[in-house]
């Protein structure tokens, strides 16, 4: 029994969810199953705006379901493992790793397992090392770096600007600094932080660079690809490390993350035999589901450079029809120029209306994630967000403005 009281749930779980002793017919489950996930809000419904998955290609589906229940860790299941090694190499290829072997990394169940397992793997190379430079604006998984790895976990706040000051982080620097996070895509607001900088700071001090790609990685190189004026993230600027969440921008099911690294000695570092059965054991995870690797690979075999560039520019002229409109609202204004497919706006220079109009939007039934301090409306441009749910969105921002504005007696701008 838990308590749902906080958390805003319409079921009420402190009933007694006791295994019944004879269980419940098929129908019965099925239309409870039907009555729960009418529960949630679906991504057609175009009031969604919150989030950086969203229903799977039909292809990734299909490749999903054929796949998920082939058990990674067992021999006779060749079939995915050598899609996997496909996979690690085509996106090795795509970040520029030297290492075309397919052996430099693995198809995880997230981007937070891929997170932890770059640590994971540098520690076991540079056992002497304990400490994490980390910009606060890096994803929340980075505590569990220190629980769960017993690093330290240094936290380097970000200016006002959300960008990083690279003196600040060399300052941290130690002989027990392990290596840096850089987050190529916020969480927040997209940004993408200077690969190129940091890499000089790890050349500098032989340190590990990370790059969390994990909103950004389906992204930015197929942007750049269609000639977008993007950083490049991968390893011939300096990663050492990439997360990858083919489950976000990939439109794989969920389920999906990748950790690359620019060889596979980190693999090896992280590998060792079982007892039983006997078998070479390379992941965090034991167990593990071929689903996510088949939606993975067939979806790059399927999209190539060439399909998640188009996927990738169509969500960018997303971006740039909703600011075209967002032009004609003064009073709306930006947290920092998008660069990406999040926007972050927010009601200009006041904090408690940005607040107010996302209470307004929200009473509307919008999905819309607010960061804080200050408050800024975080809207994504996703694969599901057509452009008359942009509409219908402007249409809802203006007249909470209006109302905003007719509440506080101010003079529309
Ligand atoms: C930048 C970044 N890193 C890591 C993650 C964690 O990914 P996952 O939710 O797949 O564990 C996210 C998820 O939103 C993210 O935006």
């Amino acid at each position: 029994m838990s308590d749902s009281t906080d958390k805003g749930l319409e079921v009420d779980y402190t009933v007694d969810g006791a295994i019944s002793e004879m269980g419940m017919s098929l129908e019965e489950v099925t239309n409870e199953l039907d009555s729960r996930a009418a529960m949630d809000t679906t991504f057609d419904g175009g009031m969604i705006f919150n989030t950086e998955c969203c229903d799977p290609y039909p292809l990734a589906l299909k490749a999903h379901k054929m796949f998920m229940n082939r058990n990674m860790m067992k021999e006779q299941n060749q079939s995915v493992k050598g899609m996997e090694i496909e996979v690690i190499q085509m996106l090795s290829s795509v970040f520029g790793a030297n290492d075309h072997s397919g052996h430099n990394g693995y198809v995880a169940s997230c981007g937070t397992e891929a997170n932890i397992v770059a640590f994971w793997a540098a520690k076991r190379k540079n056992p002497g090392r304990n400490k994490v430079i980390v910009p606060s604006h890096a994803h929340y998984a980075k505590i569990k770096l220190e629980s769960i790895l017993g690093l330290e976990v240094q936290q380097v706040p970000v200016g006002k600007d959300f960008k990083l000051d690279i003196n600040l982080i060399e300052k941290l620097i130690d002989e027990n600094t392990l290596g840096i996070i850089a987050t190529t895509g916020t969480s927040l607001l997209g940004i993408i932080d200077p690969i190129s900088e940091l890499a000089k700071l790890k050349q500098k001090y032989d340190i590990h660079l990370h790059v969390d790609a994990a909103y950004g990685g389906f992204l930015i190189p197929f942007l750049r690809y269609k000639g977008y004026d993007l950083p490049d993230i991968g390893f011939k600027a300096g990663a050492d490390s990439i997360t990858l969440d083919p489950h976000k921008l990939g439109l794989c099911p969920l389920g999906a993350g990748v950790i690359l690294f620019s060889d596979s000695s980190y693999i090896d570092a992280i590998s060792y035999m079982a007892d039983f059965p006997k078998f070479k054991s390379i992941t965090l995870q034991g167990s593990r589901s071929g689903g996510p690797i088949a939606s993975t690979w067939a979806m790059l075999k399927h999209l190539g450079m060439e399909g998640y560039g188009r996927l990738a520019q169509s969500h960018m002229e997303k971006v740039d029809y909703f600011m075209q409109k967002l032009k004609g609202l003064p009073e709306i204004t930006y947290a920092t120029k998008p660069t990406l497919t999040v926007l972050g706006l927010m009601y200009k220079g006041d904090d408690s209306m940005t607040s107010e109009l996302h209470q307004y939007l929200t009473s509307k039934g919008f999905k819309i994630t607010p960061g804080n301090d200050p408050c800024i409306l975080r809207i994504i441009m996703h694969h599901h967000v057509k452009y008359n749910h942009i509409d219908n969105l402007f249409k809802h921002i203006k007249a909470g403005v209006a109302q905003l504005n007719n509440k506080y007696k101010r003079v529309a701008i």
